[in-house]
């Protein structure tokens, strides 16, 4: 195989009938397109001289086995430049550059004298490209059957992967060789089973983050995934090659389209530092600016919520469970268990409004939850109907005085289809009651059945839930959807997503291995914030029913989750009870920001450890998460971003010297001390452990009696 695919590489290089190298604005990395002697386009990278995709083919293949990848002429070509900065709505940055250089590619094919482009953007920190099919009289209708994309790595990286399964990303991930890529390996497969959701055994979701021998570190994925199915990588293990691979709809078509269009963007981020990756904006920079005119009622905001007591099994969903029966006065008849009934949301709403969180979820306040009976039914919710327990306008009033947000819960049971008819309702619902945010959820198989959560179809409904929800001046955080690809900037009101697996998982399953959150930051959170619901103080016996159940993280590191795993959207997901049992640690999840100036990732391996430092908006105040997976590591943290001459009081929420994920995960210690920007922070995190810090500017007056930090 070796052999042949280096004579395909020589018979390319010879027959190559035109080429273009492009180059980053610093000349740091190189893109070579070119058009081989079958017309067929071809692309490929090289980082510092260091080749990161050989050549690699490109196109499509239309319905019925119609060619549209060769065969083609270049019309044209063009190189531009762009250099510019815009400030997102929030962020982890304040101000972000978008600094590029373009080339434009006009093909036109022969045979069937038809047009297409390909546009390729080359950063310093990547490459990103997108096809565009111009309106045209040859092609106006037409299905896609097949992406041709490819990415060719240079050898069989380590690649840290979750299986291409066509409805799910809460996966744990498996770290391995591209060549022991095993799909059908993997410990869950979502509800619809192999055969349906992941057919392929050797496809990976994206974003696919690998590793080369010799340590640069490789992303792909895709930007502005709009009215297209999500990519997938279909790895090839003779050769460890890399194929685009489009989610099916139920007929196993790709995409219907329509002349003009635009595909996503298909992103390579590549640097020799782990840290550039997680401080890459070049998938930001790909997608259109903020589509909303005004956005000043889009808030970054921490929440509270009746939630984690029906995670584990301690209060339910339902308020009854006899779905079907009716009592003499043509009631329900209650479980004595349901969690979201008034009395209770006053005790949630008193406890985040002395605490002063600013939001609280409930979940379970509508009927249909004892009509979920499973997959592919539907209809079970109309998201208007609350359960006679749940008092809606007695708890918008009460909401308001004690100034705590009410967010909104719509599961759909993934019935789309109900939903779509439902969401003006709905909508309209939130307007009426004072909720400006709404948690949805798309838990089962998608409804019209045969869709994919990750397909075109599903694809397009996210975003008119999005857009809908922005018309209302409702902010959302989606459940159960495809993986994010920064439309967060062209639609500031999509705060955050699921599509990873969340903490939640620690309460009802067995939860992750303590290595997760470390990759989660060069995987999923490549795309967009996470709603990954951090917070969790009680770290053992928490779930009914399940008594040896516990978190596979100590304390210290769920705080620094608060950092580590970016969202301007973030939960404190324990019980109120357990925070009030430690209040010096709650501190500082109420100290904690969500929306930050400056963003700088200090120290990062995937798989390993990630360290980062963030400045709140519009303070001086710096805060620092550092998380290790199941290794204890001590690590040196020079403190040089801090302003010269100013005094800083640090508070350092570590593990104490005798915790471990596994042993003690409970034990945390807190100190202060005084800082400043010649200081040399020595961290110390147990195995699972993590370190949770804030630094704020402090006068003179206010050091006095603390000690200097030595
Ligand atoms: C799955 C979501 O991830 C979880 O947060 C939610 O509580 C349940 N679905 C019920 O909607
Ligand atoms: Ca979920």
């Amino acid at each position: 195989m070796r052999i042949i695919s280096l004579f395909t590489a020589c018979f390319l290089i010879l027959f190559t009938v035109s080429a273009k190298e492009i180059s980053s604005p610093s000349g740091k990395i190189k893109l070579n397109v070119e058009l081989n002697q079958a017309g067929q386009p071809f692309y490929s990278v090289t980082y510092n001289n260091k080749t990161v995709i050989q050549s690699s083919a490109l196109g499509f293949v239309l319905i019925n086995g119609d060619n549209f990848y060769s065969g083609f002429e270049i019309l044209d070509d063009a190189i531009t430049s762009v250099d510019e900065n815009w400030n997102p709505v929030w962020g982890e940055v304040k101000t972000i550059r978008n600094h590029y250089n373009q080339f434009t590619l006009k093909l036109h094919q022969k045979k069937s004298d038809r047009l297409m482009n390909i546009v390729f953007k080359v950063f310093d920190d990547g490459v990103g490209f997108r096809y565009e099919f111009p309106r045209q009289s040859n092609l106006v209708y037409f299905i896609i059957a097949d992406e041709r994309t490819s990415f060719n790595p240079t050898g069989d990286h380590k690649a840290f992967w979750i299986p291409g399964d066509y409805d799910t990303n809460e996966q744990n991930y498996t770290t391995s060789k591209l060549i022991e890529v095993d799909a059908w390996k993997s410990d869950m497969v979502s509800n619809g089973g192999r055969a349906l959701n992941v057919p392929d055994q050797y496809a990976v979701q994206t974003p696919l983050m690998m590793k080369t021998v010799d340590s640069l570190y490789i992303n792909i994925h895709e930007a502005a995934l709009v009215d297209f199915p999500a990519m997938q990588l279909h790895v090839n293990r003779n050769e460890h090659q890399l194929y685009a691979k489009l989610v099916p709809d139920a007929y196993g078509n790709k995409a219907y389209l329509r002349t003009p269009f635009s595909t996503p963007w298909r992103t390579i981020i590549v640097s020799d530092k782990a840290t550039d990756i997680l401080s890459s904006k070049m998938i930001l920079n790909l997608n259109e600016p903020s589509k909303l005119e005004n956005s000043s009622w889009i808030k970054p905001m921490k929440f509270i919520g009746i939630w984690w007591e029906m995670q584990t099994n301690k209060g339910s969903w339902n308020y009854t469970d006899k779905a079907d029966s009716l009592d003499a006065n043509g009631k329900p008849y209650p479980n004595g268990r349901h969690s979201a009934n008034t009395d209770n949301v006053k005790k949630y709403i008193d406890f985040a409004s002395k605490h002063g969180i600013k939001g609280l979820l409930v979940e379970g306040w509508n009927t249909g939850w004892e009509a979920w009976y499973g997959n592919w039914y539907g209809r079970h919710f109309d998201f208007v109907t609350p359960y006679p327990d749940f008092d809606v306008e007695a708890i918008e009033k009460y909401a308001a005085e004690k100034n705590v947000q009410m967010i909104m819960h719509n599961e759909t049971s993934a019935d789309a289809a109900t939903y779509d008819q439902q969401m003006d309702t709905a909508f309209k619902f939130m307007n009426r009651y004072g909720y400006h945010s709404v948690k949805t959820g798309y838990v089962g198989q998608i409804i019209p059945r045969g869709e994919h959560h990750d397909g075109q179809w599903m694809i397009n409904h996210y975003l008119r839930s999005i857009t809908k929800a922005a018309k209302h001046q409702v902010m959302i955080d989606i459940h159960e959807p495809a993986r994010p690809t920064g439309l967060h900037r062209t639609y500031p009101n999509f705060l955050a997503c699921e599509a990873a697996r969340g903490n939640e998982f620690n309460a009802f399953a067995e939860g992750s291995p303590p290595e997760h959150e470390t990759i989660l930051p060069f995987t999923r959170l490549m795309g967009g914030p996470m709603d990954y619901t951090p917070g969790i103080f009680k770290m053992k016996g928490y779930a009914a029913g399940a008594p040896n159940r516990h978190m596979h993280t100590t304390i210290a590191k769920q705080l620094a989750l608060y950092l580590t795993m970016y969202s301007p959207l973030q939960m404190a997901a324990d019980l109120p009870e357990n925070y009030e049992a430690k209040p010096d640690a709650f501190q500082f999840i109420k100290d904690v920001p969500v929306d930050w100036d400056d963003s700088k990732y200090l120290l990062a391996e995937p798989g390993d450890y990630i360290v980062v430092a963030r400045k709140e908006k519009g303070t001086e105040n710096w805060y620092m998460g550092a998380i290790t997976d199941e290794t204890a590591r001590n690590f040196i943290v020079p403190l040089n971003f801090l302003t010269a001459t100013q005094k800083y009081i640090i508070t350092i929420y570590r593990d104490a010297d005798t915790t471990s994920w596994d042993n003690n995960p409970e034990a945390y210690t807190i100190e202060k001390f005084v800082v400043n920007n010649a200081t040399k922070l020595k961290l110390k995190l147990a195995t699972g452990g993590g370190c949770a810090i804030s630094i704020k500017p402090a006068s003179n007056e206010e050091v006095k009696g603390l000690k200097i930090y030595r």
